[in-house]
């Protein structure tokens, strides 16, 4: 069987789709420097899978290292490039921290992959290319339009998307499929792998089960007063087991050199959008679990609603998520159960 480079493969998307890549019999390379994962989810991997994969902690900056790696594994058949760093409020405060690491990275790796003749790539974009999409691009689709990245996150997202487009220009061998998720939720049925956020989580799902577990006081929830059906947010949470097949689809129809364009573009979403308030019912109906809440202002920046088109997705590549947000709360708080040592 072919192998995979995974970069950020211990990460939080990353380790759960090295299970599902290894449950299909993928050979795996997982590359992390381990700055926002650690070196148990290894473990993790091996427990559900009954077999350990090859890793390296290395840096996706480290140009001869990541060469001297790639020679060694010669049979690298493509690559899922997950590493970057993902904290939209610190990449505020620290852009060019985040403009060297995600875009360095993404060009070190295409540059690697041309020399070591690997024409395939998986790329992590995110639904934050959309900003808040209008009306008539709602459910939003991959025509909608690029809108001004409101982070230097998400203007590495945008930048990164050009690259692959460029080099892709260029090289007329390389072949990218870029997925665009949307808000990734959940942990793997298993409970050994999960999210593991650092410090004060900021997205909602992780804030939600710490504070079921005790550890916040309380849910703030960023305002009640949009122009939703219940005032608050509404997103398309995508459990991460579902979107971890959908890049084995995607890696099966690279090297099946199935696809149309040399660039593919798919939203990943469940096609279904629900509001904050809904998850929170839903998360203490399904866990019986009560989360004391605030309803507190806006937070800046927030986009008001966005929910995904999968249709793409659901018909080229064959994917589809199905498994229902019960379950996907319910595996959440699983494994904050099993972090925090609670029956
Ligand atoms: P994560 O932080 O859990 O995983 C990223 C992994 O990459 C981490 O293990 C980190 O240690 C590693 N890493 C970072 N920089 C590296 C470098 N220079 N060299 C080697 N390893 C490096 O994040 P995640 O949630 O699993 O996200 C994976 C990808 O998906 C990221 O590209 C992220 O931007 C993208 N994405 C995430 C979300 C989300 O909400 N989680 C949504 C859309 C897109
Ligand atoms: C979801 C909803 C909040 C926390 C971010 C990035 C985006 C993408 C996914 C990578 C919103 C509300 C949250 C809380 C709340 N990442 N909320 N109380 O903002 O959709 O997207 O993660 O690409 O780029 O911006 O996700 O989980 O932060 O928020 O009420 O304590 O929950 O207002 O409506 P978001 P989120």
């Amino acid at each position: 069987m072919a192998r995979i480079l995974v970069t950020g493969g211990t990460g939080y998307i990353g380790s759960h789709t090295v299970v599902e890549l290894m449950q299909q019999g993928y050979d795996v390379l997982i590359v992390d420097n381990l700055s926002n994962s650690n070196i148990e989810v290894l473990d993790g991997i091996e427990q559900i899978v009954g077999k350990r994969p090859d890793f390296c902690r290395m840096d996706c900056l480290d140009y001869p290292g990541m060469d001297r790696l790639l020679s060694q594994y010669s049979d690298i058949r493509g690559v899922i490039h997950f590493a970057a760093s993902k904290a939209v409020g610190e990449s505020v405060e620290k852009p060019l921290l985040y403009y060297r690491n995600n875009i360095g990275s993404l060009v070190n790796l295409l540059e690697l992959m041309r020399a070591h003749a690997i024409n395939n790539i998986v790329f992590s974009s995110s639904c934050t290319v959309y900003g808040q999409p209008s009306a008539e691009h709602l459910p939003v689709d991959e025509t909608a339009p690029i809108q001004k990245a409101l982070s230097p996150y998400g203007n590495t997202k945008q930048i990164n998307e050009e690259i692959i487009q460029d080099e892709a220009h260029a090289d007329k061998s390389l072949h990218a499929i870029i997925l665009r998720y949307f808000n990734p939720v959940g942990a793997h049925p298993s409970a050994l792998i999960g999210e593991l956020p650092n410090g004060v989580p900021n997205n909602l799902m992780p804030f939600v089960t710490q504070t079921a577990a005790g550890l916040r006081q309380k849910l703030r929830v960023f305002g009640d007063d949009y122009n939703t059906p219940d005032g608050s947010c509404i997103r398309d949470y995508i459990y991460v087991v579902d979107l971890a097949k959908a890049h084995v689809k995607a890696v099966e129809r690279m090297l099946a050199e199935t696809a149309e364009e040399q660039v593919e573009i798919f939203n990943l979403g469940t096609g279904r959008g629900l509001s904050v308030l809904e998850i929170l019912r839903t998360f203490i109906r399904v866990t019986g679990v009560d989360i004391p809440y605030e309803i507190v202002g806006r937070r800046e920046g927030d986009i008001e609603q966005v929910w995904a088109e999968p249709h793409k997705a659901n018909t080229v590549l064959g994917w589809k998520a199905d498994t229902p947000v019960e379950d996907v709360l319910r595996s959440a708080w699983n494994w904050e159960k099993h972090l925090r040592g609670i029956k």
